[in-house]
């Protein structure tokens, strides 16, 4: 599946406490179809919202959040990109936290089975730390096996280890599987991307860094080059899940980097959902109602 222009409704389903917040209103989705995108990202916190002892139930309550924002995408005749995000006891104890895993997507699979299959399912945000590229391969080759027992043919999105990293895209081995698309996060050069990001330690000294020389522009389309080559040699379409620039950075360097890479992911045939709607790094302004137009203009083109 080509899953076109997307955008990611981050800090929604997935916030975390004391973090950015963005309620996910019905109005958002207007917004997102109206603009010409074709794909939310709807990135959901379910550890957050799941029993710590087995069978690991997922609250009722959170379901139906979930489902809320599943129907509202589809409604729109958005597609839906559904994974499990921020879950940090996988990546620090991936033994001890494989059960528990493997259960949410059980229950995911079979509650969301018969769906349309406009609905894909990304298995894990940014796999890191412990959860190296050979322990990932091995949960995420078990987590498919478990997401096909009920949904043997909806699209399935896997991403390289170390953060869903495009150095990482190598070690990441593909199952045997005619549903898979890959997935890889974008935020290079990170000192541009991340600056003074308050959960980046130390990245108040990239403050003020720019980007768009030539040199910078040969960095992107080197970087993806190489994306687009492993997803050719593999036969597998590519999906950027996440890129985007803070909004710490300055606006016109952040739509310069950002048409950048989209054209670019684009002239390579590759997906991609912009890092996000309308929190910290948001193309939308919540407050005024109203796009942020270099960004809305850097993405969509028009
Ligand atoms: C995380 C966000 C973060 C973003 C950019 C996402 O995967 O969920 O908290 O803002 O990456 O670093």
């Amino acid at each position: 599946m080509n899953l076109g222009r997307g955008i990611n409704f981050g800090n929604a389903l997935d916030a975390l406490d004391g973090g950015p917040r963005l309620p996910l209103e019905h109005r958002y989705f207007d917004e997102v179809a109206a603009a010409g995108f074709a794909t939310v990202r709807l990135p959901a916190r379910w550890s957050a919202h799941a029993a710590a002892t087995p069978p690991y139930t997922i609250d009722p309550a959170f379901f139906r959040r979930v489902d809320a924002g599943v129907a509202a995408a589809l409604d729109h005749g958005l597609r839906v990109v559904l994974n499990v995000h921020h879950y940090d006891g996988i990546c620090a104890a991936p033994d001890e936290h494989r059960p528990r895993f493997l259960a949410l997507w059980r229950q995911i699979a079979a509650h969301y089975a018969g769906h349309d299959n406009r609905l894909c399912f990304e298995l894990l945000n940014e796999p890191r730390g412990e959860l190296t590229a050979d322990r990932w391969n091995a949960v995420l080759a078990e987590a498919l096996a478990v997401v096909r027992e009920a949904c043997p043919e909806r699209t399935v999105i896997i991403g390289s280890a170390e953060m869903n990293s495009p150095a990482a895209l190598p070690a990441l081995a593909v199952p045997d599987d005619d549903h898979l698309v890959a997935t890889v996060h974008y935020y290079a050069p990170f000192e541009f991307t991340h600056q003074n990001a308050g959960w980046v330690a130390g990245a108040e000294r990239w403050l003020g860094r720019t980007w768009g020389s030539p040199a910078d522009e040969d960095a992107v389309r080197a970087d993806l080059a190489k994306v687009a080559a492993w997803g050719r040699d593999r036969r597998l379409p590519i999906f950027i899940g996440e890129f985007g620039a803070f909004s710490a950075a300055d606006m016109v360097s952040r739509a310069r980097w950002t048409a950048f890479v989209r054209t670019e992911a684009e002239r390579l045939g590759l997906s991609w959902a912009y890092w996000e709607f309308g929190t910290d790094f948001g193309a939308f302004d919540p407050e005024s109602a109203t796009w942020r137009e270099p960004l809305r203009r850097a993405l969509l083109g028009v």
